[in-house]
């Protein structure tokens, strides 16, 4: 489902990706592990379009990505919950979630929010559904970026260290909420620098050490 082949990217002339290639197919978790400034949050941004990159392949449900183009055929099969959440502040928790699916798919209100009823009931949060993100839990928040990311229906779900701002309680939350995503048929991938969640939730775990895929036994976390 998602193939990325020997991927570089430099900023100002230091090369941050040096050269990475993987594979996640669908109903599968992928881990990239690394330490900080390993350029993890390069890989995903270049994954999801958020940078461009300068050789290599992604490669999308078998079209290939280079340009923004061929972004354009791709357009919803990749979701992203960012770190921080990036809710909107001033939308309720069913508006937030309704607002690609009738922005970017031109579904009607009444059909947005079924999917985002469903969704949020997946995340179990069906009780905060006309919250506002100020009246939430991180977790709680981390659970409606969530359900926010899968209202197109991606085919890819990526996350940039998703449980890094939660307690245990929530950490396992999340856990169980990526596996019915998975058991769903996506592909998931994950940055994370927590050697314990990543061994239990991923089905590879790609190490990544200066920009170049290394053995485990190899890299510092
Ligand atoms: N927009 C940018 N301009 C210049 N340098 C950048 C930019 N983004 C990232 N870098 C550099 O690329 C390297 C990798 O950064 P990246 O954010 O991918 O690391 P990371 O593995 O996600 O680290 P962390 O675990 O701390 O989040 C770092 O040295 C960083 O300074
Ligand atoms: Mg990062």
């Amino acid at each position: 489902m998602l193939k990325v082949v020997d991927l570089k990217k430099s900023f100002n002339n230091v090369e941050v990706l040096k050269g990475i290639s993987f594979e996640i197919e669908s109903g599968e978790i992928g881990v990239v592990l690394g330490k900080s400034g390993a350029g993890k949050t390069t890989l995903i941004r270049c994954i999801n379009g958020l940078e461009t990159f300068d050789s290599g392949e992604i490669i999308v449900d078998s079209i290939k990505i280079k340009d923004s183009n061929d972004r354009k055929k791709i357009r919803g099969q990749i979701g992203m919950v960012f770190q921080n959440f990036n809710l909107f502040p001033h939308f309720s928790v069913l508006e937030n979630i309704i607002e690609a699916p009738m922005r970017v798919l031109g579904k009607s209100r009444q059909e947005a929010e079924k999917i985002a009823i469903d969704l949020l009931e997946m995340v179990d949060l069906s009780d905060k559904k006309d919250s506002y993100p100020f009246e939430l839990s991180g977790g709680q928040q981390q659970r409606v970026a969530i359900a926010r990311s899968c209202a197109l229906m991606p085919k890819i779900l990526c996350f940039d260290e998703p449980t890094s701002a939660l307690d245990k309680e929530n950490i396992q939350k999340v856990q169980e909420i990526i596996t019915r995503f998975k058991e769903r048929g996506m592909a998931i991938l994950i940055i994370s620098h927590d050697v314990a969640f990543s061994k239990e939730m991923a089905d590879k775990i790609i190490y990544i050490k200066e920009g170049l895929l290394v053995n485990e036994n190899e890299v510092e976390i």
